[in-house]
């Protein structure tokens, strides 16, 4: 059992691409049991029993059962929403809002009630609004609502920044903070290739350049799939993140958290530096930010102060 939480339970709502590739990442590193639950049983059922099959041949003892029924989510550790509808090409997150808002509610409303001291990751999209929504729904502590996002733009700015300069990821460290949408924030004097600091390495038009590429990532894998968006990373983004918290790893990583305050903001989620252990967010980071970046995140919770108001709760 994983040693920093008692149950050692899993739950992934919604059995689509990133739920199923989430599953099948924490069976075969062994991290934990899983119930993946989806409102079509046949699909959780089927991809349960799937990637069940593969146990013996790689070796994990963990076991995944496909559900429809909400009381089996009970006394989970984690819970990971990723249920909902993929960005579709042309569709921005926004145009998600009104068809995802109902989902996660929903099951919001189930997590309450089924499993009331698990931490909530929130992965449907547009991410820090379904975070907020799914905080106010279930009435968490705030430390224990996280939307995935800055762990996988993090990761696509140093993917391009490894491209850039011919090396590999793990000579890369990128932070990007601001919300999961084109108002994402790369920080560049805290990002690192080979030990120095991005602003040393690149020049400006090849930060510019970087920095946009990271931004529409999203976007162009979705218009090479045309049906459906990203979930290798998406997926591998969120195990990151149930690990640290099933092993209490305390992992400094970005993700969307509810500030009250820090960095002048309030009542909303964005993308933030968090240290996050067995009880969720255990620290907010606050690390100091350009006059430029001050201003792009002013802009990005003014915009998310407007979502907020249009999702009227
Ligand atoms: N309850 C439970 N499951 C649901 C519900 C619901 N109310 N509504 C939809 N689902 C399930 C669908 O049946 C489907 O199996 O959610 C799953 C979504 O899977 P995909 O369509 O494959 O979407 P995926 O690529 O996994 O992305 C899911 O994550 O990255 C974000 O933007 C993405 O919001 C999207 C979410």
């Amino acid at each position: 059992m994983a040693k920093g939480k008692k149950n050692g339970k899993i739950s992934v709502i919604g059995a689509g691409n990133v739920g199923a590739m989430l599953t099948q990442l924490i069976l075969e590193r062994n991290l934990a049991n899983v119930t993946l639950l989806d409102i079509d049983e046949g699909m959780a059922k089927g991809k349960a029993c799937d990637i069940q099959d593969a146990a013996s041949i790689l070796g994990y003892d963990k076991v995944v059962k496909g559900t429809s029924d909400y009381s089996e989510i009970a006394d989970s550790d984690v819970i990971v929403i990723t249920a909902g509808f993929p960005r579709k090409p042309g569709m921005s997150r926004e145009d998600l809002l009104n068809k995802n808002r109902v989902v996660v509610r929903e099951i919001s409303l189930k997590i309450k009630e089924f499993s009331p001291d698990s931490i909530v990751i929130v992965v449907t999209n547009p991410l820090d609004l379904m975070s907020y929504l799914a905080y106010k729904t279930t009435g968490f502590d705030k430390r224990k609502v996280i939307g995935m996002a800055g762990v996988l733009d993090s990761a696509r700015c140093s993917n391009q920044a490894s491209e850039e300069l011919g090396i590999t990821q793990t000579e890369v460290d990128s932070l990007v903070i601001g919300t999961h949408d084109t108002n994402m924030i790369p920080l560049f004097a805290h990002s690192k290739a080979q030990g120095k600091s991005f602003k040393a390495v690149f020049d400006q038009s090849r930060q510019s350049k970087i920095a946009e590429r990271t931004r529409n990532r999203g976007a162009e894998i979705v218009s090479y799939l045309k049906s459906g968006s990203a979930f290798f990373a998406p997926s591998a983004a969120c195990f990151s993140m149930v690990k640290s918290i099933l092993n209490n790893e305390n992992l400094t990583l970005c993700a969307s958290a509810y500030l009250e305050g820090e960095y002048g903001l309030n009542d909303m989620f964005i993308g933030v530096p968090i240290v996050l252990g067995q009880d969720g967010i255990e620290k907010i980071m606050e690390l100091e930010l350009s006059d430029d970046e001050v201003n792009k995140l002013k802009n990005a919770a003014e915009q998310m102060q407007n979502a907020i108001s249009r999702l009227g709760i």
